[in-house]
């Protein structure tokens, strides 16, 4: 009997992707969930091919430098790859894989919940209800902002940029968006699009982000852009933290600049800036954007899938592109 590739999952994952990697691999698994300091990590991939690791686990060029010869794959259990130094891995020969596609709707869902909520003050009012401070109904407080029939920008039109404007569709917004490039007249849909970033900001009364993060979007959504964004907006997050500028986000919701925000990703999650808890205005979420039973397990599926064919000398369908 050949002898099953060795490899190493770094957090528990749902209960059918692991009886799945026990099946086809010889796994060590993570039963405790903790998140595994970097020499750890490398320890545990002693004498292994592959690790399936997840966001929480930060492979900076160090580390790729500081694995075991033997690992020849990586694949996450994300679409997001910034916590890869992917240039680094790929340079040392690994192959890396993500999980695009599977999550792509439940994360379009969870960008239009932070569209609703931040605009009907819904974090607000479950606490109203919870802390028994619900005062008697009132013709003018509180009263939030309508959705339907506003204008939505969305900051990356990928997968998930384009299924958050097909949900936005049905509440009759209207859709600009700035991407790298521009869509095919069938998948645009109508959207408008913008070649440039900032001059796609004074139309939005909603900006949704759904980039990557990127060198070039990193901080992007900073006291400039905020700026250019017309009184009262609303900005949305269900990318990466990274991509905003806390200081400047925080400073225009307390000043009354942005209306409201809806947080599911922060800088430095799950340590946000504590200013966050203490506005009214902003609904926040603990990073759910693939978090439902369907979804987590068809991305451990898909990690699976790729490495599977990488150990059948097949090319994964995942494989990223340096
Ligand atoms: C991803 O896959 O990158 C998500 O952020 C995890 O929910």
């Amino acid at each position: 009997m050949t002898e099953k590739p060795r490899i190493v999952v770094t957090r528990k994952l749902p209960a059918p992707v692991e009886a799945r990697i026990a099946h086809l691999f010889d796994a060590t698994f993570n039963g405790a969930d903790t998140v595994l300091a970097s020499d750890d990590l490398i320890a545990r991939a002693e004498d292994t091919e592959g690790l399936l690791v997840t966001p929480t686990d930060k492979l900076n060029a160090d580390v790729i430098a500081r694995l075991p010869a033997s690992v020849r794959i990586v694949a996450t259990f994300s679409v997001g790859h910034d916590h890869i130094a992917v240039p680094a891995a790929l340079k040392r020969g690994l192959t890396v894989t993500n999980t695009p596609d599977v999550l792509t709707d439940a994360t379009a869902d969870i960008a239009m919940l932070l569209v609703l909520g931040a605009a009907r003050g819904a974090s607000w009012g479950e606490r109203m209800v919870r802390e028994k401070r619900w005062g008697l109904w009132s013709p003018t407080h509180p009263l939030g902002l309508d959705v339907t029939g506003k204008r939505l920008g969305i900051l990356g039109m990928g997968r998930i940029g384009q299924a958050v404007a097909k949900r936005a569709r049905g509440f009759d917004m209207a859709i600009h968006y700035h991407n790298r490039s521009r869509l095919t007249p069938d998948l645009e849909q109508g959207a408008v699009f913008h070649t440039r970033f900032h001059a796609m900001l004074p139309h939005c009364d909603f900006l949704s982000i759904n980039c990557a993060s990127t060198p070039e979007t990193r901080g992007s959504i900073n006291a400039e852009a905020i700026a250019l964004l017309p009184d009262g907006a609303i900005v949305v997050n269900s990318a990466r933290g990274d991509i905003v500028d806390d200081d400047a986000l925080i400073a225009a919701l307390q000043s009354g600049k942005l209306a409201a925000a809806g947080l599911d990703v922060f800088r430095g999650e799950p340590d946000i800036d504590a200013r966050f808890r203490e506005l009214d205005n902003a609904f926040l979420l603990p990073h759910l954007g693939s978090a439902t039973m369907e979804t987590r397990i068809a991305m451990g599926m898909r990690a699976v899938d790729n490495l599977e064919a990488f150990f059948a000398g097949k090319p994964p369908k995942d494989a990223l592109k340096g």
